[in-house]
């Protein structure tokens, strides 16, 4: 489709340009537009408010690994904006306007601002090693913000730490910690594993935001014994761990999407097998009964996730 082009925009804009040919400033005059961007003079500037016993207190930062002062592309390195390199130019924050209001840093990261533009600053920097895969993940298309993650002002990040990361992810995934609170679990709630042990929350390449390309690798990382290769392998457990296991929590043993022989017979119709009729109903007072009970199928059908044993073809030994 196509515009006409107003005239009144043409001269909306040779009236900007004059305005720029004059060097004049749109904010002149206008106390409530934030004044033309400038940087103070570094650190101590905003130190001689922001020191510690003062509310809000910023001394933390030069504790944690970012605030290394003349350390090599630290936000306070040589040439940098320290502070202002997060915060952007702020000088005027420093003074208060005539009606007693102090205008804001221009990146506060409060609440509420967008994300978009607040994540530009950290991935002026980080935006290498683990992060390339960020644009197009998860957590970038839902607008989190690294802030949500991360608090670059204490000494110790609360996410870098085991099961203060997990707070962190709790936060905005309530039924992933109602998971790890099932009887059979990941020991996540005890921080002897991390959700980062098998996702990398910046890294949009894989479904789920797993750390290897699939569910199987991410697990084979430490189940590796469950990769084989076999002679007879079980068509699910190379295609899916969790066509029968959950990965974070589940109220069936061994972390089992459901109870045997009910896990078995999702896909194994009864027809054919040496025994039928495995339901609580139809199996009731059958002489096979008793060998479903404990392992259920798993009683003789012990190698579930494959045999090397040259008669293991059906996995019963
Ligand atoms: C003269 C004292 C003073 C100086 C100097 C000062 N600030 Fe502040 N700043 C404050 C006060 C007071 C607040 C609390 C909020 C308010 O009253 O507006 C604040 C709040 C902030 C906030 C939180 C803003 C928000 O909206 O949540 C940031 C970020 C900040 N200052 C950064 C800086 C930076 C960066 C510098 C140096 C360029 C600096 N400040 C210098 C007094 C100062
Ligand atoms: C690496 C980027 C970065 C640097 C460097 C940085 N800040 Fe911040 N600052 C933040 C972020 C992000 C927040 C929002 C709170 C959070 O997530 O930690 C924040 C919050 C604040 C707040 C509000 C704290 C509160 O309790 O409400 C103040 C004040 C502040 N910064 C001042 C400073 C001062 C002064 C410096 C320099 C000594 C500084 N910041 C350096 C990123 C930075
Ligand atoms: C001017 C460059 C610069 C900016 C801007 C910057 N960082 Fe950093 N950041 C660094 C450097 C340098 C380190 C220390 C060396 C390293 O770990 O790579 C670091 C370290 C970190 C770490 C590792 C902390 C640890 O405990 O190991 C995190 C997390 C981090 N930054 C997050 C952020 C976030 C979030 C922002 C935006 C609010 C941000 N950074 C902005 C330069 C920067
Ligand atoms: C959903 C939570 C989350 C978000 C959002 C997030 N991070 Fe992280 N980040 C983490 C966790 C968890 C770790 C620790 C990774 C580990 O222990 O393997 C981490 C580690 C880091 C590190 C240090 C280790 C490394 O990978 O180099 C940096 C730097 C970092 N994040 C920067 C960022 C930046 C920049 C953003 C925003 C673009 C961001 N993060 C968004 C959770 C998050
Ligand atoms: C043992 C590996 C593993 C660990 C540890 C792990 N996850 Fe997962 N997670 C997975 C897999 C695999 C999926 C793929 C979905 C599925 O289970 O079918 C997934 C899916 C998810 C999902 C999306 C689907 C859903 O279930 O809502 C979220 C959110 C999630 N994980 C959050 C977390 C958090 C938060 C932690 C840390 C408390 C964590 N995970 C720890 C393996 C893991
Ligand atoms: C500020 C909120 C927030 C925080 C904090 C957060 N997430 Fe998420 N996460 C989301 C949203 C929103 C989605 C997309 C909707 C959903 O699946 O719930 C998501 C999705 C996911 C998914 C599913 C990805 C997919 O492809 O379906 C995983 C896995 C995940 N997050 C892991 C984590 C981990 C691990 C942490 C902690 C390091 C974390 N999240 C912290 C908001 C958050
Ligand atoms: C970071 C290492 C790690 C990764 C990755 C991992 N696991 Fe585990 N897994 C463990 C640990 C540790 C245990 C607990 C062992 C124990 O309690 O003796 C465990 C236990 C299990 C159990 C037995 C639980 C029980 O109650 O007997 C199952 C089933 C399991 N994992 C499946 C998986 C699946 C499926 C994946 C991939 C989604 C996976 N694991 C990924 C470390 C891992
Ligand atoms: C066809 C269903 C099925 C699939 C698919 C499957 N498992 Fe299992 N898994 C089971 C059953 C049933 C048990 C319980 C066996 C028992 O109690 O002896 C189990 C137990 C486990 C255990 C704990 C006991 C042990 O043998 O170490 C681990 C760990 C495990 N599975 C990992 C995996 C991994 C990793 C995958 C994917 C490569 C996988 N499983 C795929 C059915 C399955
Ligand atoms: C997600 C579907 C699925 C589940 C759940 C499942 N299986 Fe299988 N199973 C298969 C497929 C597919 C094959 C391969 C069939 C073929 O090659 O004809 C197979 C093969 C077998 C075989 C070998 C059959 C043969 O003729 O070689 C046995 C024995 C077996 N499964 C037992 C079990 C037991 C015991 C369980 C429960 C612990 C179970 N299966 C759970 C899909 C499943
Ligand atoms: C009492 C021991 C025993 C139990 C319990 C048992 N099986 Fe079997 N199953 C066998 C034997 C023995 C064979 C081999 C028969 C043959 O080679 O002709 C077999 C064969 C199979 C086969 C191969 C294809 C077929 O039909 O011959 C499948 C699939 C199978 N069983 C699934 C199951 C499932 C699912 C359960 C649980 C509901 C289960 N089995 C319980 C002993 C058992």
């Amino acid at each position: 489709m196509l515009i006409k082009p107003d005239p009144r925009h043409r001269l909306s804009s040779v009236f900007v340009f004059l305005l720029l040919l004059c060097n004049i400033s749109l904010a002149i005059g206008d106390e409530n537009v934030q004044a033309t961007a400038e940087y103070s003079k570094g650190a101590s500037q905003c130190m001689s408010c922001h020191r510690e016993g003062r509310e809000p207190a910023a001394h933390e930062v030069f504790l944690g690994p970012m605030g290394i002062s003349g350390a090599e592309k630290s936000p306070f390195a040589d040439g940098a904006h320290d502070c202002e390199t997060c915060h952007g130019p702020s000088a005027s924050h420093r003074k208060k306007l005539k009606d007693g209001t102090r205008p804001s840093p221009q990146v506060s990261f409060a609440e509420g601002t967008p994300t978009g533009p607040q994540n530009e600053i950290c991935l002026a920097c980080h935006s290498d090693g683990n992060m390339i895969h960020w644009f197009g993940s998860v957590h970038e298309e839902e607008e989190v913000a690294c802030t949500s993650c991360h608090d670059v002002h204490a000494q110790q990040d609360p996410v870098m730490d085991k099961l203060g990361q997990q707070e962190k992810c709790f936060a905005c995934h309530p039924r992933t910690r109602a998971e790890t609170f099932r009887a059979s679990s990941h020991p996540l709630r005890f921080g002897q594993m991390t959700c980062t042990d098998c996702h990398n929350p910046h890294d949009g390449a894989n479904d789920f935001l797993l750390v290897r390309s699939t569910v199987n690798d991410t697990c084979y990382t430490c189940h590796a014994e469950k990769r084989g290769p076999f002679l007879f392998e079980h068509a699910p457990v190379s295609e899916d761990c969790t066509l029968c296991h959950r990965a974070h929590g589940s109220n069936h043993d061994a972390l089992l999407t459901q109870r045997s022989p009910l896990l078995c017979q999702q896909c194994h119709s009864p027809g054919g097998h040496p025994a039928t009729a495995y339901t609580s109903e139809s199996a009731e007072n059958s002489f096979q009964n008793r060998f479903l009970l404990a392992q259920s199928c798993a009683n003789c059908h012990s190698q579930v996730h494959g045999s090397n044993h040259p008669s293991g073809v059906t996995g019963l030994r």
